[in-house]
């Protein structure tokens, strides 16, 4: 079997808002329009990775929460209905899709052999969740491509910011080995916000955008200075002030998704290319892609 890539990365947001305003035919609610400059980001985004032909997408999702240890999706196939439990009016999304079992036990083989607590989550009734799907469907709606799952292990909360990103990035390098063995063209996603201060009251009209806009100037600024390092390559200084990101922008990266991201593709020093940026209920969100082939191709 010849050695498996990464061939791409992606920051892949995964806001309801983003699919219900997208009228998704496996989501029930419909909206009118909204968040335009996020879904036309991720049109751009979508056409470069699947351009590459990947053979898999793996997740890693904030809302799969596992308390004990990383677990890794263990089921061949998963079907059913999944509703966001905060916005049961803007998702309720019936899904289907198949696992890459075979990349899944190499990874949970991988990361068992490094000492890392992990499970296979092998209940067939399992219902996945909607960050995991969200991202997914965004990325490939057409769903024709295998995923694996990764949960998000809660280290960054019982013990700190600076213990949990260690966990990310044994997890990261253990999710590189396993693609390397596996032979397979793999695109990752980091299924996760940047900036995530939110209002606490929608609006009358989801969709309407003359009320959407950053929480405030502070989670702006963040938002700016991460994107900023994402666009010059330097991912190492990035992960540097990680713990300080989530400590002052409550970002949804302490779920270690960016992180995970960054380890596993090697912690890039090429620039990344941003899709687009936009807050959804004042959350800071970003669709950026890496391409780790061109940016060997053109160092
Ligand atoms: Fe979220």
């Amino acid at each position: 079997m010849s050695t498996g890539t990464i061939i791409s990365g992606v920051l892949a947001p995964h806001p309801p808002h983003l699919v219900y305003a997208e009228n998704a035919p496996q989501n029930e609610p419909k909206a009118e329009c909204g968040w335009e400059t996020l879904r036309w980001g991720y049109e751009r985004c979508r056409k470069n990775v699947l351009a590459k032909k990947p053979d898999v997408f793996i997740v890693h999702s904030p809302h799969w929460k596992t308390v004990v240890g990383h677990h890794v999706l263990g089921i061949p196939r998963c079907d059913g209905l999944s509703v966001d439990p905060i916005f049961p009016n803007l998702f309720r999304y019936k899904y289907g899709f198949d696992v890459d079992l075979e990349l899944a036990e190499c990874l949970y083989d991988g990361l068992k052999a490094a000492g890392i607590l992990t499970k296979m989550m092998r209940n067939p009734g399992f219902r996945v969740d909607y960050g995991t799907i969200a991202s997914c469907h965004l990325i490939n709606p057409e769903w024709n491509i295998p995923i694996v799952g990764i949960s998000s292990n809660a280290s960054h909360y019982y013990f700190s910011n600076e213990v949990g990103d260690e966990e990310m990035i044994a997890l990261g390098e253990a999710t590189r080995n396993a693609v390397e063995k596996s032979g397979r063209r793999a695109c990752l996603l980091a299924s996760c916000s940047l900036s995530h201060r939110h209002f606490t009251v929608e609006s009358a009209i989801p969709e309407d955008m003359s009320q959407e806009h950053i929480y405030h100037h502070g989670q702006y600024l963040w938002d700016m200075r991460v994107l900023g390092l994402m666009r010059e390559g330097k991912c190492a200084q990035l992960m540097a002030e990680m713990p300080d990101f989530v400590e002052q922008a409550n970002s949804e990266t302490k779920e270690g998704c960016l992180t995970w991201l960054m380890s596993a593709l090697g912690v890039p020093d090429y620039p990344a290319e941003v899709h687009g940026y936009g807050s959804v209920i004042g959350t800071g969100n970003a669709v950026v892609e890496w391409d780790p082939e061109n940016a060997k191709a053109t160092a």
